[in-house]
C-alpha cells in the first residue's frame, strides 16, 4: 500500500502548493483518520487514509485530471528549452507524470485537459471517437455568405485535406466579428484553415468545450483546477448529434 508524506498527498490532491499545505497542517486544519495531524512529514496510507481539510474529506485518486485555461503564448508541450509550456503553469510538486490531452496552437487560448491518464487521452484524441470540440474565434475579413453550408457539407482545404462536416455559427455582439466553430476532429491548424477557406482570418481563438465539458468561466487565464467527478463524466460523454 503506498505510504506518502501528508504534505505531498495534499499537494497531489491540489489543496495548495507544498508550502501552503504545510502551513495548513501545522495550523491544525488537517485530520487523518479522525485525529488532527500537525506534522507535514507524517506518513499516511495514500489509498485508504481518510484525510480531512477544513471539514472536507479529500479523495485520493490514483489518476489526476485538471482543467487548464491555457493563455496565449505558451506551447502545448511538456518541456521546451526555448518556450514556456503549459506544464510550466503547474507547480513542480504536481507536474511529474502530467501531460496535455491533444494540442492547442501557441496563440490559442482556452480549455486544455492535463492529466496522467494515458487511456483517457487516447480515447479523447482517437479520430474514430469524433469527440466534439467547440471554439470561439474573432475573425477578420468577409466570410462567404454560404460559409455555414460549406462547413456543414465538409470543406476541402487548399491542400486537398477533406474535413468532416462541422458547424459554423456567426455570433452577434460587440462589433468584432465573432464565430463559434464546432468540430469532431483535430487536424493541424484546423479552425484557422477552415475559416480561411470561407474567406476569413482568425485573429483570436479560444477553445470553450471538449466533449461534454465546458471551460469554467471563473477560471482565470493561466489557472488550472482539478476536475470534479461529474466533469470527468461529462468529458467522456459521446458527442451530441448536433453536427
Ligand atoms: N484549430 C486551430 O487552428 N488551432 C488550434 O489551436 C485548435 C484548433
Amino acid at each position: 500500500m503506498p505510504r506518502m508524506r501528508l504534505d505531498k498527498l495534499l499537494a497531489h490532491l491540489n489543496c495548495g502548493s507544498r508550502k501552503e499545505v504545510q502551513a495548513m497542517i501545522r495550523a491544525g486544519r488537517v485530520q487523518v483518520d479522525g485525529a488532527t495531524e500537525r506534522d507535514p512529514a507524517a506518513k499516511v496510507e495514500s489509498d485508504t487514509a481518510q484525510v480531512v481539510l477544513d471539514g472536507q474529506t479529500q479523495q485520493y485518486q490514483a489518476q489526476r485530471y485538471y482543467m487548464l485555461n491555457k493563455p496565449a503564448g505558451v506551447i502545448t508541450a511538456s518541456r521546451d528549452a526555448r518556450h514556456s509550456t503549459v506544464l510550466d503553469l503547474f507547480p513542480e510538486e504536481i507536474r511529474r507524470g502530467l501531460f496535455a490531452v491533444g494540442r492547442l496552437d501557441k496563440d490559442t487560448e482556452g480549455l486544455l485537459i492535463v492529466t496522467d491518464d494515458g487511456a483517457l487521452s487516447h480515447a479523447l484524441m482517437s479520430p474514430s471517437r469524433h469527440v466534439e470540440k467547440v471554439y470561439e474565434a474573432t475573425v477578420e475579413g468577409e466570410l462567404l455568405p454560404d460559409a455555414e453550408i460549406r462547413f456543414e457539407k465538409g470543406l476541402t482545404l487548399k491542400d486537398g485535406t477533406v474535413c468532416l462536416p462541422a458547424r459554423l455559427e456567426r455570433l452577434t455582439g460587440d462589433g468584432a466579428q465573432r464565430v463559434r466553430v464546432i468540430l469532431r476532429e483535430g487536424k493541424y491548424h484546423q479552425v484557422k484553415r477552415m475559416v480561411a477557406a470561407v474567406g476569413g482570418v482568425v485573429v483570436q481563438l479560444r477553445r470553450v468545450q471538449l466533449g461534454g465539458l465546458r471551460l469554467d468561466p471563473a477560471l482565470a487565464e493561466g489557472a488550472f483546477r482539478a476536475l470534479t467527478d461529474q466533469e470527468l463524466t461529462m468529458l467522456q460523454k459521446p458527442a451530441s448529434e448536433s453536427i
